[in-house]
């Protein structure tokens, strides 16, 4: 039976991006020496462009990171022009009533400060609250939600343990260093952010797995599950829990534990195109975890690689279904950031995953919005959805 889903008042709608993925230009950060994403989506010039899209949708809310490298170039350098350009964008998002949700850190480092070792040295810690006081004294009544990482586990894992990110080097220490450092780092820029705007919304967007034991009574599955979940999920969050206002996370990643090799046996009953299992269910599970921190929840991300929007539809439907489960069962959720706006640069893995509302034509960089983009569109123009 079909029934209509109705989500709080007030609840924000809407779409994530980062920076080393989207502008386009980015020269002077470590990704850019490992994997040049060129001109990408060349969302530096055409955020009017794509903020109208946001409008086209009815998306309130918008999710975007600034790009340490482009305003401090130099250390102790900051670059007035890239300011205003930010101030800029967050202007144009405040005239069209879009909120702003801005990420200090999505992943990219100046490359004065990579070449020192970036988050495993500690004096990072200092430069990234150098940095978030010039953006809090320069942009800071523009944000309306604050974000200081984007996933802290993903570089440091794909980056000293997977070695599939920079700096690619296989070193626990250095890893242990990186995420103590990191958590120091935020809780700076928590209070910095708060020294100025004491009402302001801090947190971190965390990466939040569902990992589950393949066999509910195998107690070694069981404990491996747990395991998991403590060092990927809830470490971190339990560090900064006093420095946080909101809990935000993306969901990707549901891990189902077996224990023989090689540990994880998803069902893949549904996978996107680059192999992820579509795993709707999941969402719910963390949001029942997160709810003990007894503070608003906001999703930042969550989306799926599909190029021919096959399954992107019902991607969003059946995750948000879930989550309205969550709320009927008192779950304190404030928002939906689906990832992504538009198709952009995928890390390590290029221009292939096609993860947008937006297809991206990136010869002529013009955007067509993809069917379901307009499916989410009619959600967050009722604040709700059919669901059955
Ligand atoms: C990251 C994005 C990335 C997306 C899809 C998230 O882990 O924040 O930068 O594009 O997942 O992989």
């Amino acid at each position: 039976m079909e029934k209509i889903l109705k989500f709080p008042q007030g609840f924000l709608w809407g779409s994530s991006i980062s920076a080393y993925q989207t502008e386009g230009g980015i020269k002077n950060c470590d990704w850019s020496n490992f994997k040049d994403a060129g001109i990408a989506c060349d969302f530096y010039h055409k955020y009017e462009e794509d903020f109208d899209l946001l409008e086209k949708l009815n998306q309130n809310a918008f999710r975007f990171s600034i790009e340490w490298s482009r305003i401090e170039p130099e250390e102790g350098k900051f670059d007035k022009n890239e300011i205003e350009h930010y101030k800029k964008v967050l202007l144009s998002l405040k005239k069209r009533k879009i909120k702003s949700v801005v990420t200090l850190w999505h992943w990219t480092l100046p490359l004065w400060l990579a070449n020192i070792g970036g988050w495993s040295n500690k004096k990072s810690i200092d430069f990234f609250a150098r940095y978030t006081k010039i953006i809090v004294e320069e942009l800071g009544d523009l944000v309306d939600i604050w974000v200081t990482f984007a996933e802290p586990i993903i570089p440091l894992f794909n980056g000293y343990i997977k070695c599939n990110f920079i700096p690619q080097k296989r070193n626990i220490f250095k890893a242990i260093k990186f995420l103590n450092n990191l958590i120091k780092g935020h809780k700076k820029a928590y209070q910095i952010i708060h020294a100025k705007y004491s009402e302001a919304q801090v947190g971190v967007a965390g990466l939040i797995n569902f990992f589950e034991p393949a066999r509910k009574w195998c107690p070694l599955e069981i404990f491996i599950a747990f395991l998991l979940h403590y060092f990927w999920n809830h470490r971190f969050l339990k560090n900064v829990e006093k420095f946080i206002d909101y809990i935000g996370f993306d969901y990707y990643f549901h891990d189902r534990i077996v224990f023989y090799p090689p540990f994880l046996k998803n069902s893949n009953k549904k996978i996107s195109d680059i192999g992820w299992e579509i795993y709707p269910e999941g969402i719910y599970w963390i949001l029942k975890y997160l709810a003990k921190f007894r503070k608003p929840i906001y999703i930042l991300e969550n989306g799926l690689a599909d190029a021919q929007d096959k399954f992107r539809k019902d991607f969003i439907r059946d995750h948000l279904c879930w989550i309205h489960l969550a709320i009927e069962e008192g779950v304190d959720v404030r928002g939906y950031f689906h990832w992504s706006l538009m198709d952009n640069f995928e890390w390590d893995k290029g221009f292939e995953p096609r993860f947008g509302l937006a297809e991206v034509d990136y010869k002529t960089l013009e955007r067509k919005l993809r069917p379901s983009a307009f499916y989410y569109a009619q959600i967050c123009k009722e604040n709700s959805l059919i669901c059955g």
